[in-house]
C-alpha cells in the first residue's frame, strides 16, 4: 500500500466509542485493503495511508481526496466499467478499485 504522504503513519481511524460495521476487505489496484461496512471507499483508502489516487494530466501533481462530498472530483477512481468519486461509493468485500494510473498502466 502507497503511504506516500509526509504525515504518514499518523492514525486517521479513531477507535475510542465507535460503533464500526463489520470488517471486510476489498481490493486497491489489486492490494488487500481492509475497511468496516459503512466506510466510503476514499475514506478506508485514507485510513490505510493511500492518499494518491491519481495525477494531474496538466502538471502530474498526485491528486487525492478533498471535498469528500462528491464535488470536487478529485477521488476518481475505476470500480467496475465505471469512473466513480471514491468518497461517494461505499465499500463492498471483494469490491475491486483501481486507481486511474493503474488502470491505463494495465491497458
Ligand atoms: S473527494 Fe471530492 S468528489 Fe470525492
Amino acid at each position: 500500500m502507497t503511504t506516500d504522504h509526509p504525515s504518514f503513519p499518523i492514525p486517521l481511524r479513531s477507535d475510542a466509542a465507535v460503533q464500526r460495521g463489520a470488517a471486510l476487505r476489498f481490493f486497491m489496484d489489486g492490494e488487500p485493503v481492509e475497511a468496516f461496512a459503512g466506510e466510503s471507499v476514499a475514506a478506508a483508502l485514507m485510513a490505510a495511508g493511500r492518499r494518491t489516487l491519481r495525477h494531474s494530466p496538466r502538471d502530474g501533481a498526485p491528486r487525492g481526496a478533498f471535498c469528500l462530498m462528491g464535488s470536487c472530483q478529485e477521488c476518481l477512481v475505476w470500480i467496475g466499467t465505471r469512473k466513480q468519486p471514491s468518497c461517494q461509493v461505499a465499500v463492498a468485500a471483494g469490491l475491486e478499485v483501481e486507481s486511474l494510473p493503474w488502470r491505463e498502466a494495465r491497458a
